[in-house]
C-alpha cells in the first residue's frame, strides 16, 4: 500500500504527484524550484494566473505531456500557512485522494514535505497521509447483486519523505492506517441493518477481533446474565426473538491487571422504542443505534494493531429492542445487577438500561476508570446538534484526558452539567431506586446521568454520540451514512492515558 521512498526524482514515473502549496507563492523555492525548471518557469505562471490555487481545499490537475516522471502534477491548496493545522491537512488530503480514486488511478505519489508547516512536522504528514486516505476512500459494501465497487482501486502511495528517517515514516503511515482502518470497521458495523448485524453476529465479530489480536473475550449467554442478575440488560431483550449478549474483551498490556481502563459501548442493533413505540419516521435508521458498541470495536482494533502499554477492557451489552408479548413495559421494575432497582417509565430509554448492567460488570472486571459511548438522546442533538458529541462526567482530570485525546483527533466534544438537582431526577421513582426518564427537560443530561449512577464513585466520562454517529452528507473524510465516531479518540485516550 504504502511505499516510503527517499528524496524525490522528478524523472520517476507515476501516474500522479501530490503536492501541497500554500498562500501566495510567487516563487517556487527548494525542490519546487528544480520542478518548475523542467517546465520552464510555467507552474509558477499557473500559480500567478489562478490556473494553479493555494487556497484552502482547492485541488488543480496538470497534465505534464511527458515532460516530469508523472503524468499528472495534483497541487492542494492548502491557504495560510499560519492557519495550517493537523485537522485541516487530513480533510485536504481526504478530498484529494477521493479525487485520485474517481479519475480511477491505481498508482500515486506524495512530495510529503510540501505538506509540513508551523505544528506540522513531516511525521504528523505522514500520519495524515495514511489515516485520510483511508478514511476517505471508505465506502460500504451494501448487498447490491452487482458490486459497486470500482474495478480500479488506489492501491499504492508513493511517499517521498524526503531527508526524514524511513522507518520513522513508515511507522508514522501505519499508526495512521490502523486509525483509518479502525475508524472504517466501525463505519461498516453500523452501515450494517440490523438483521445481519444481530447480537449473536456482533458477538461473533468480537470473538474474530480477539482472535486476531490476542484479546481475551468472553461473551455472557442470557442463562449467565439471569445468573448475574443483569435484569436491566435483559428486560431490554424480553421482547426480542434474538438472545442477547454481553461482548467482553480483554486487552492487557501492562504486566499487571491494574490501572483498567474500561470502554463500554451501547449496543443496541436495533431499537423499535419498544411498547414506547418511535414513530414511523423515527424508526428508520435505528440500526445505528450500536454505534457505541461499533466505536469501542474499532479502538480494540486500533489498539490491537499498536499494542500500547495500557490495560483496557471493553463491554459491550447488545440486544435488539422489540415489541412482543413478552416485552418489558411502561411501569415495570426491574433490578439491575448492581442490585438498584429502576421504574421503568418508558420502554424507549432503553440504552442508559443496557449501559447499566455493563457499567457494573465492567467494574466487576477490575474497570479503574471507565468511558461510555452511546447513541443515548434525541436530546443531545437538540442541544448540541451533528458535529459535536455531548459529554458528562464525575472527574474533571480524567474529563481533560478524554478531552484532549478527542482535539487530537479531530473528533470535538463539549461537556453538559452534571449537578446534584439533576441526579435528584432520576432518583426520583416513589417505587424504585431510580426512573429511567424523568421527562424530556435536559433528557441528554438526564441519560448520562443514569449511567453515572452505576459508574459511583468510579471516575467516569459518558459520551452522547447520537447526533455524530452518523451524517446524511457526504464529506471530506467519507461518505455519507455511518462516520465511526469516537473510534479514534478512544483509541487515542487509551494510547495516551496517564494515571490519575
Ligand atoms: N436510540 C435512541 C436515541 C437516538 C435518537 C439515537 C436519534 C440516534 C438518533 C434512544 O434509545 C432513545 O430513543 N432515546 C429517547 C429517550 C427518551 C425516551 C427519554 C429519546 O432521545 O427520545
Ligand atoms: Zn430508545
Ligand atoms: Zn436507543
Amino acid at each position: 500500500m504504502f511505499q516510503v521512498k527517499k528524496e524525490i526524482d522528478f524523472a520517476n514515473e507515476h501516474e500522479s504527484l501530490v503536492i501541497g502549496i500554500f498562500d501566495k507563492p510567487t516563487i517556487f523555492d527548494g525542490r519546487l524550484a528544480d520542478l518548475d525548471k523542467i517546465f520552464e518557469g510555467q507552474l509558477i505562471g499557473l500559480v500567478k494566473s489562478g490556473d494553479i490555487s493555494a487556497k484552502k481545499k482547492v485541488i488543480s490537475v496538470i497534465h505534464t505531456f511527458g515532460k516530469s516522471g508523472a503524468k499528472r502534477l495534483i497541487f492542494v491548496g492548502l491557504g495560510n500557512e499560519m492557519k495550517f493545522s493537523f485537522e485541516f491537512l487530513k480533510e485536504a488530503l481526504g478530498r484529494t485522494f477521493k479525487k485520485i480514486k474517481e479519475a480511477k488511478l491505481c498508482e500515486t505519489a506524495i512530495f510529503l514535505d510540501s505538506f509540513t508547516a508551523g505544528s506540522v512536522d513531516v511525521q504528523d504528514a505522514a500520519h495524515a497521509v495514511s489515516e485520510s486516505f483511508a478514511l476517505a476512500t471508505y465506502q460500504f459494501k451494501g448487498y447490491k447483486q452487482k458490486s459497486n465497487e470500482p474495478a480500479i482501486k488506489l492501491e499504492t502511495i508513493n511517499v517521498y519523505a524526503g531527508g526524514a528517517v524511513e522507518n520513522e515514516i513508515r511507522a508514522s503511515l501505519t499508526v495512521g492506517f490502523a486509525y483509518g482502518r479502525g475508524t472504517n470497521s466501525a463505519r461498516t458495523l453500523v452501515n450494517m441493518p440490523g438483521n445481519k448485524l444481530t447480537a449473536t453476529e456482533m458477538a461473533n465479530y468480537a470473538k474474530e477481533l480477539a482472535e486476531k489480536y490476542d484479546f481475551k473475550v468472553e461473551i455472557l449467554e442470557k442463562e449467565d446474565m439471569i445468573k448475574l442478575g443483569m435484569g436491566a440488560l435483559l428486560a431490554v431483550n424480553q421482547g426480542s426473538a434474538e438472545p442477547p449478549k454481553m461482548i467482553v474483551l480483554k486487552y492487557q498490556g501492562k504486566d499487571e491487571w491494574k490501572d483498567v481502563i474500561g470502554l463500554v459501548g451501547k449496543g443496541i442493533t436495533f431499537d423499535t422504542g419498544g411498547y414506547s413505540l418511535k414513530p414511523k419516521d423515527g424508526i428508520v435508521g435505528m440500526k445505528t443505534d450500536m454505534g457505541g458498541a461499533a466505536a469501542v470495536l474499532g479502538a480494540m482494533e486500533i489498539i490491537g494493531e499498536l499494542k500500547p502499554e495500557q490495560n483496557v477492557v471493553a463491554v459491550i451489552p447488545s440486544t435488539d429492542n422489540m415489541i412482543s408479548g413478552s416485552a418489558f413495559k411502561p411501569d415495570d421494575v426491574i433490578t439491575s445487577m448492581s442490585g438498584k432497582t429502576i421504574e421503568v417509565l418508558n420502554t424507549d430509554a432503553e440504552g442508559r438500561l443496557a449501559l447499566a448492567d455493563a457499567v457494573t460488570y465492567a467494574k466487576h472486571q477490575g474497570a479503574d476508570y471507565l468511558v461510555d459511548v452511546a447513541t443515548l438522546t434525541g436530546g443531545v442533538i437538540i442541544a448540541l446538534g451533528t458535529e459535536t458529541t455531548g459529554a458528562l462526567t464525575n472527574n474533571e482530570a480524567f474529563f481533560e484526558q478524554v478531552l484532549e485525546a478527542s482535539h487530537e483527533a479531530g473528533e470535538p466534544i463539549w461537556r453538559l452539567p452534571l449537578f446534584e438537582r439533576d441526579k435528584e431526577r432520576v432518583r426520583s421513582s416513589k417505587i424504585a431506586d431510580l426512573n429511567n426518564s424523568p421527562g424530556r427537560e435536559g433528557h441528554a443530561i438526564m441519560g448520562g446521568a443514569f449511567v453515572g449512577e452505576f459508574a459511583e464513585d468510579t471516575p467516569w466520562v459518558h459520551l452522547d454520540i447520537a447526533g455524530t454517529a452518523t451524517t446524511n452528507k457526504e464529506h471530506d473524510l467519507g461518505p455519507s451514512g455511518a462516520t465511526g465516531v469516537m473510534t479514534r479518540t478512544l483509541a487515542l485516550l487509551v494510547e495516551r492515558f496517564e494515571t490519575l
